[in-house]
């Protein structure tokens, strides 16, 4: 959470900043704000709201200098407010913060012990408070090293000094930072996508790491204070996938997109004329494999559940999965023999990497189904399967989802088959149907406008539910997940056969209950509790892709969504719902790329 930008330049910065501020309104959109070095002194401009806002009260009153930082706010500490708005400055110093500092009570306490006074709530002025002091008697390398010693918990730094016109200094301790390189001018950013626009150069700094830039250099410090070298990656150029065309939005772009997703994964792994997936150099041979260990957040999360399920089915092997908040602090069993898997989109998500992390130190093999191949996570597993679905910007995930399951999918088959429990027709029978599936998306939707329909018909409803059973139960958590993300309508997913054991009482007359029930062995189940359901006065939505049953004239509204074979159908019938999701938003006026309190790329515990 939270977006860090820098740079150090022979021109006027704020321009740059401003445009990479708008690049990484993803991490947080609550209040944003910019410090420039202007004739010996620091220029500070924030506001709340979004970096729009920033730029209209730079047009009236520009902040001028060729070296700046900016920001954008998640907040955490303090309520998003123009004085909590990063940076957060001193007469001397000026610093904008990625994450959290754990021990800022208690050093708070001291500074104010020493009469030193807080302007804000934040835990952020602790460290220009304490940078403050120790600049009065070293350099700004040192000051920072000896203040980051004082700091507990996991943070990115961008600081500039008062007194040093051509200086930026960064910091990593768990957020990510990166440095961008350029002719007379060096950056510093919280990802390679917000540097995109002005350099493809970028590096990483590691944990511990600290950068000190100037408009022409560019040197690294390791925890040991020791220079070190890093290596300089070009970036791909896809710059042109991260504008939202004639869309009104980027989540219609993303939803609409997904036939080409699914599609280009398919392209990636799939050989289509030998009938084979293209998978090698496992880090450790299928057939060996004791467990499958699936770990992630949010949507991503939802994907591993998904998997399970086709593990299950199609071999023999153990699966675990656990959200990665949960699995870093779990007394975990280790085993070289499990293999570990992170699924993410933006590979920056903090507990997913801590989890990630929490493996290395135990020498098990990983690996990572990620979106953004130049993230943390790619970078810090043994094996990287890139989901190629191009950028994301929507902060709720469609798209990234459906690449992901589609990696899992394919890697299933791909390990299901090297152990022989899906034999070689099975294996080429199922290869065939996942390359129908970009055009049975495309089908589902072309049925946006029933969809409509039924927005219209729950957009003013107090809450909804959710249920499906087997692979739909996770597919039913994702729809009531971005219904919630989207549209601030509570909703709840169940496990259909759950919903006696509690969620039924919830149901009253006109309560929509959006049910998942394809063709597979669960649905007369799962009919059943629609029954029950309807009985209590609940308004049914049954997605479907048995289009030979006979309709209900009590089930409100019915969409029939396209059938290829059963364990494909969680790509399928996760499109109706984010498109329920997406109406029901745009009824409710909601900003629907960046909902309200969320933000795309969390990383902070
Ligand atoms: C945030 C986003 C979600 C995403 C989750 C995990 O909460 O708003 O859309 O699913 O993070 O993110 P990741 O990048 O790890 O997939």
């Amino acid at each position: 959470m939270c977006g860090i930008i820098g740079i150090a330049s022979n021109k006027a910065v704020s321009t740059n900043i401003i445009e990479s501020l708008k690049r990484l309104e993803y991490r947080g959109y609550d209040s944003a704000g910019l410090a420039t070095l202007h004739n010996n002194q620091i220029l500070e401009k924030k506001c709340t709201g979004r970096v729009e806002k920033l730029e209209k009260i730079l047009f009236k009153n520009p902040a001028l200098g060729s070296v700046g930082i900016g920001h954008v706010r998640w907040a955490t500490h303090g309520v998003p407010n123009e004085v909590n708005a990063h940076p957060h400055s001193s007469e001397i110093v000026s610093v904008v913060h990625n994450g959290i500092i754990e021990n800022s009570d208690q050093l708070k306490k001291d500074l104010e012990s020493n009469g030193i006074k807080f302007k804000s709530q934040t835990d952020t002025e602790v460290i220009t408070l304490l940078l403050t002091e120790e600049i009065k008697n070293e350099s700004p390398i040192k000051s920072v090293q000896k203040t980051l010693k004082k700091l507990k918990g996991s943070f990115a730094l961008g600081i500039i000094f008062k007194s040093f016109d051509n200086l930026i200094v960064g910091a990593r301790r768990g957020s990510p930072l990166a440095v961008g390189y350029a002719k007379d001018e060096n950056y510093l950013g919280s990802d390679s996508y917000a540097l995109k626009s002005m350099t493809n150069k970028i590096s990483y700094l590691d944990d511990g790491d600290v950068c000190v830039l100037t408009k022409n250099s560019v040197e690294f410090y390791n925890l040991e204070e020791k220079k070190i070298n890093k290596k300089v990656h070009t970036l791909s150029d896809d710059k042109n996938l991260a504008e939202k065309g004639d869309y009104k939005n980027f989540m219609s772009k993303e939803i609409f997109e997904q036939p080409i997703t699914v599609k280009n994964g398919i392209n990636e792994y799939v050989d289509k004329i030998k009938n084979d997936i293209n998978l090698y150099n496992f880090p450790i041979d299928p057939k060996s494999m004791e467990k499958i260990v699936l770990i992630a957040c949010g949507t991503a999360y939802h994907s591993c559940l998904v998997a399970k399920y086709w593990f299950e089915e199609m071999s023999n092997i153990e699966v675990e999965i656990d959200v990665a908040s949960e699995f870093r602090y779990r007394k975990i069993k280790f085993n070289k023999k499990n293999l570990y898997i992170f699924v993410s989109q933006s590979g920056e998500t903090a507990d997913t990497a801590a989890a990630l992390q929490l493996c290395k130190d135990n020498n098990v093999k990983t690996c990572s189904v990620v979106n953004v191949v130049e993230s943390s996570i790619a970078r810090n597993s043994d094996w990287v399967l890139p989901l190629h679905a191009g950028p994301e910007v929507g902060v709720a995930s469609t798209k990234a989802f459906l690449g992901q399951m589609l990696i899992l999918y394919i890697l299933c088959l791909k390990i299901s088959f090297n152990r022989n429990e899906v034999n070689k027709d099975e294996y080429i029978q199922k290869i065939n149907n996942l390359i129908k599936l970009p055009k049975a998306i495309d089908d589902i939707l072309k049925k946006e406008d029933q969809i409509q329909l039924v927005a219209k018909d729950i957009y003013e409803s107090k809450g909804s539910m959710f249920l499906g059973r087997g692979t739909s139960f996770p597919i039913a958590l994702e729809g009531a997940l971005k219904l919630k993300e989207l549209s601030y309508l509570h909703a709840e997913g169940y496990p259909a056969g759950e919903m006696k054991h509690g969620p039924l009482a919830l149901i009253e007359d006109g309560l929509p209950v959006i049910v998942i029930a394809p063709k597979d062995k669960y649905f007369e189940k799962t009919f059943s509790n629609t029954q029950e359901v309807i009985a209590r006065g609940g308004k049914v939505l049954l997605i479907t892709d048995k289009h030979e049953m006979v309709i209900n004239e009590n089930i409100r509204f019915k969409i029939d969504v396209p059938f290829i074979e059963e364990s494909l159908s969680p790509f399928i019938l996760t499109i109706p719902l984010q498109l329920l999701a997406y109406h029901v938003a745009l009824l409710k006026n909601c900003d629907i790329d960046k909902p309200r309190n969320l933000a795309k790329s969390v990383t902070v515990e």
